[in-house]
């Protein structure tokens, strides 16, 4: 049976008694405090460079003892340094990349991001308390080229919001956003992340387009994407078609250019009273004639957007009108008779008529009309007043003619001038019909006295009445303060005058006389 072996590593037995010398000399005494601190060279350190950790205790050592964190685990020894002897140990915490200077401090060769964290020097003095000092060492990657996610590129204005996202999320990294090489501007749609590595472009518009950078920045780097292109695709807008001319003459080219600001550009199509025409921007058509009158359309399309604007704009191509002539049905007529027509004669189409009386505007009386399109005018019956000239008057957009006058007279009717038979009977009728009825009232009067006076007598008795007259006195009610008489009377029928337009004559009058009971 072999006795249990108390040998150690050979490896590591000089480093145990190291520490064990160590222990001895630390065991009777208090704790210690840090006074002073490590100073790592340089402070934040890139990936891969050299750092040293400096040792600024001017303390006289015997030994230097390095640590991996902060405290004093046998298994977090680095390397003691035997001020003495001038011999190293390498402790478990060694890799290799470590190196001790006679003067105590260490030099961190080719550090990794594992080696951050805090490191310890234990001096071991020939007198006195040993010392502890701590630092901390801060590596850092250098920040790779950062790149520029998003979820559209191509987001459709009003509509679409965008999101930037900056890639690769790194430690202790700051990131900033530049537009067209400006940092951002002030902008309700734009909104940044806690972190700032995403930018939100709420509801783009046109004005949001551009290069979108992220820069990025961490203690020992600093590093910037490439620009990412925000295209921001609009409209097509409503276009417009220049030049703005509506009114062009036989001979005259039309040449139109149609215009809509659109992201993809726009596709451009003419339409000719709704016809398709052809796709250019630009419409030539030479030499016109009054046959190219008509609307035309410009419609543009965004294949992106796959919207439509159209923008019409209504030519016309007018000639200069001709005189134009009145061509009337007769110019001499009697008063009362009719009709009279006066046609305006024109080869134009496209205008518009109007009539002149007497060298101003015609104002149309009762007796006038004019045809649909104003060319003819027709005047029934004619009226003394109506005599005179008369003109028509052709115009379009670019000119204007009137004709020569028609002078139109009127004879006076000799048989209708003054009072007509009809209406000189009438008046007689009228006079006779009003002398009877103040006959019949003087009558309706008496024969109240007369009942009054004779209770036998009938009031109501008809009495024998003048030709043509009917009359009845009615006297109900002796006690009535009021009586009605009524005396209805015909007057012999008017003979109608052919031209006349009064109303027919009255043929049957009711009067009513209210009488005061005396
Ligand atoms: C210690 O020695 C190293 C290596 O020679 C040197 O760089 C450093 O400045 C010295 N002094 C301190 C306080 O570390
Ligand atoms: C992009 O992401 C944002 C935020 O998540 C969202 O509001 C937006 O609708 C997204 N855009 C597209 C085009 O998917
Ligand atoms: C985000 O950026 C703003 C300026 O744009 C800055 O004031 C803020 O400190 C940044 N925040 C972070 C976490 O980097
Ligand atoms: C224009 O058109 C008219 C008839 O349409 C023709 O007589 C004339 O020669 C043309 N002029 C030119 C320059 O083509």
């Amino acid at each position: 049976m072999e006795p249990p072996s108390v040998t150690p590593s050979r490896g590591h037995s000089s480093w145990q008694g190291a520490l064990l010398t160590v222990s001895l000399l630390l065991s009777w005494g208090p704790p210690t405090t840090a006074q002073l601190s490590i100073e790592p060279v340089p402070r934040a350190a890139a990936e891969g460079q050299d750092v040293l950790l400096r040792n600024p205790s001017r303390a006289e050592a015997i030994f230097y003892n390095w640590y991996k964190g902060d405290n004093t685990d046998a298994k977090d020894g680095i390397v003691t340094y035997d001020v003495t002897s001038k011999t190293t140990t390498e402790g478990p915490a060694h890799t290799g990349r470590e190196k001790i200077y006679p003067n105590g401090s260490l030099l961190l060769q080719h550090v990794t991001l594992a080696d951050t964290g805090a490191y310890l020097l234990q001096i071991i003095k020939r007198t006195g308390f040993p010392e502890k000092l701590t630092g901390q060492i801060h590596v850092f990657r250098k920040l790779p080229k950062p790149s520029i996610k998003s979820n559209s590129s191509n987001p459709v204005e009003d509509q679409d919001s965008v999101t930037l996202l900056c890639e690769p999320e790194t430690q202790s990294t700051t990131y900033q956003w530049w537009i067209n090489n400006q940092s951002l501007p002030e902008n309700s749609r734009l909104e940044l992340s806690m972190d700032n590595r995403t930018l939100t472009i709420h509801t783009v518009t046109r004005d949001e387009s551009g290069y979108y950078e992220c820069r990025t920045r961490n203690p020992v780097s600093s590093n910037y994407s490439d620009p990412f292109y925000v295209n921001v695709l609009y409209g097509p807008d409503t276009p417009t078609i220049s030049p703005s001319a509506e009114h062009y003459s036989p001979g005259d080219s039309i040449n139109l250019t149609c215009q809509a600001g659109s992201n993809p550009s726009a596709q451009y199509s003419w339409f000719i009273n709704e016809t398709y025409r052809q796709s250019t921007q630009q419409l030539l058509i030479p030499n016109i004639t009054v046959d190219d009158s008509g609307s035309y359309a410009c419609r543009v399309h965004n294949p992106a957007t796959n919207f439509n604007r159209t923008t019409i704009k209504n030519i016309t191509v007018s000639e200069f009108v001709a005189k134009p002539s009145i061509q009337p049905s007769n110019t001499t007529v009697s008063e009362h008779t009719g009709p009279v027509v006066f046609t305006c004669l024109t080869q134009h189409n496209r205008i518009s008529i109007s009539w002149f009386h007497k060298g101003k505007r015609l104002q149309l009386t009762e007796t006038m009309e004019l045809s649909q399109d104003n060319r003819s005018l027709t005047i029934n019956p004619v009226r003394m007043e109506d005599a005179g000239n008369y003109q028509c008057e052709v115009s379009n957009q670019i000119s204007t003619q009137k004709s020569d006058s028609v002078i139109l007279t009127v004879e006076a009717n000799e048989s209708n001038s003054g009072l007509s038979a009809g209406a000189i009977a009438g008046i007689v009728i009228g006079v006779l019909a009003c002398m009877c009825l103040v006959a019949a009232l003087v009558y309706c009067l008496w024969v109240r006295k007369t009942g009054r006076a004779s209770d036998q007598h009938d009031p109501t008795e008809q009495k024998p009445s003048a030709a043509n007259h009917n009359q009845e006195c009615s006297l109900p009610n002796m006690a009535n303060d009021v009586a009605y008489c009524t005396v209805n009377f015909s007057s012999p029928q008017e003979p109608k005058t052919p031209t006349s337009d009064s109303p027919p004559p009255v043929v049957t009058e009711a009067i009513y006389t209210e009488v005061k009971k005396k």
